[in-house]
Order: structure tokens, then C-alpha cells, then sequence
């Protein structure tokens, strides 16, 4: 792209805050991406340091974080539990765009994660308290017949929000903006801070 529109070109276009920035991106990629803008890839690493790394679907943010929902006791789950640390990943193919973050996590408050569950379609409600996220699965039939179960036992009511399914918010301290440029000459610009409460400091980067 390399354009007017990527924001990174001239120091003087340069954001103060990322959040702004990415906040346009996503945008551009809402419009122009034919699925999920905002799945981004989540990286994790086992108690060994072995890196490990799955796509999620980005459902909120703000100034604190990117949020995003799954199963606590799914290996991703009990990986960022341990290590409190992620990085992540949104690559635009449409826009040829990328985002890269890194950060600390913490589980999302109990309400929010009520609040996007209680949003959620009843079917994925039901599907993900029956899922045993990330466990051997020998037939796939158990899974069915634990779906059927809690159809039956919710029926005419509200499904509860499991204990173990909740949010993570990755709390940046790190966020890369890439954007393509002809013949290799990407543009690079990472806003870098070194705590939470720091102020954001910007550096241009080599492709
Ligand atoms: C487009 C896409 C979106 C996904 N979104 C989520 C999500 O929001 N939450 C989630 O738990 N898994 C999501 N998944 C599934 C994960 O990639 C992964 O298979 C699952 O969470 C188990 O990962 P784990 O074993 O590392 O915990 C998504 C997969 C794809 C391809």
C-alpha cells in the first residue's frame, strides 16, 4: 500500500497513540477483508519455552487491550495463564497490511465475559460448554451427545456462561505497524513502551 492512508510514511503523520492507528487499519480491513478482520494469530509458549501459536478472533479493544475469548483450561488457555505473556499477529492480505503485539495478559473481569458470552448465539453457547477445548476427542459423537445433553437441560432457559470460558486481554507494550512497499521497501514503525502506565515512544525500522 504504502499510500497517504498508511500513516507511517512521513515522521510528521506519525500517531501518537497506536491505538488511533490501529483503529484505521482495522477499519480499512473490515471493509475490504472477505472473512474475519479480525482474526489475529495469538502466540503462547509451554512451561518448556516451546512456542506455540493458533488464530483467535479479536472481539474487542481499547486503551487497556485486545480482547479475545476462549476455553481456560484449552492448552492456549492454560499456557497464557502461566506465562502472562503474548504476542500477536494481524495480517491484512486485502490491504497488505500487517500488525504485530506484544504483551502482558490478563484474564478479562467476570462481567465482560458475561456480557460476550450472553451475546454470543445460542448454538455457540451450548458448543462451547460442551467442548473439552484442546483434550483428546476419541469420538466425535461424546462431543454431539454433550451438545444434546445441555440442549435438553437449558431447554427454555438462559445457557450460563461456563466458568472455564472467559477473555484474555493482551496489554500492549509493543505494537509493529508493517505496511508493503514496492519492490521490498516495506515501512516499519513500532511504538515501544516499557510499562504499562510509559508513554509510547516510536521507532522507524528497516524493512
Ligand atoms: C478464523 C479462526 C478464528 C478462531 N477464533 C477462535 C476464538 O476466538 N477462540 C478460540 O478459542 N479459538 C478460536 N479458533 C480456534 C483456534 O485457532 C484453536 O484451534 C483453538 O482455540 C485451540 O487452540 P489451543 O489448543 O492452542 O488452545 C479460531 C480458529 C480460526 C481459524
Amino acid at each position: 500500500m504504502n499510500d497517504e492512508t498508511s500513516g507511517l510514511r512521513n515522521n510528521d503523520q506519525t500517531p501518537e497513540n497506536p491505538f488511533v492507528l490501529f483503529n484505521e487499519w482495522l477499519n480499512l480491513a473490515v471493509a475490504s477483508e472477505l472473512n474475519d478482520p479480525s482474526a489475529m494469530s495469538i502466540a503462547s509458549v509451554d512451561t518448556q519455552g516451546m512456542p506455540n501459536v493458533r488464530i483467535v478472533l479479536m472481539r474487542r479493544f481499547d486503551e487497556r487491550g485486545f480482547c479475545f475469548f476462549t476455553n481456560f483450561e484449552s492448552q492456549k488457555g492454560e499456557e497464557l495463564l502461566v506465562s502472562k505473556k503474548a504476542a500477536a499477529v494481524f495480517h491484512w492480505k486485502s490491504l497488505r497490511k500487517q500488525i504485530r503485539i506484544r504483551g502482558e495478559v490478563e484474564p478479562v473481569r467476570d462481567a465482560e465475559a458475561d456480557e460476550y458470552f450472553n451475546s454470543r448465539p445460542r448454538g455457540s453457547q451450548i458448543a462451547s460448554s460442551a467442548s473439552k477445548q484442546s483434550q483428546p476427542l476419541p469420538d466425535r459423537k461424546e462431543f454431539e451427545d454433550a451438545m444434546k445433553a445441555l440442549e435438553a437441560k437449558y431447554e427454555g432457559q438462559d445457557v450460563p456462561r461456563p466458568a472455564h470460558w472467559s477473555g484474555f486481554r493482551i496489554m500492549p507494550l509493543s505494537i509493529e505497524f508493517w505496511d508493503d512497499g514496492e519492490f521490498r521497501t516495506h515501512d516499519r514503525l513500532r511504538f515501544d513502551r516499557d510499562k504499562l502506565d510509559a508513554e509510547w515512544e516510536t521507532v522507524r525500522l528497516y524493512p
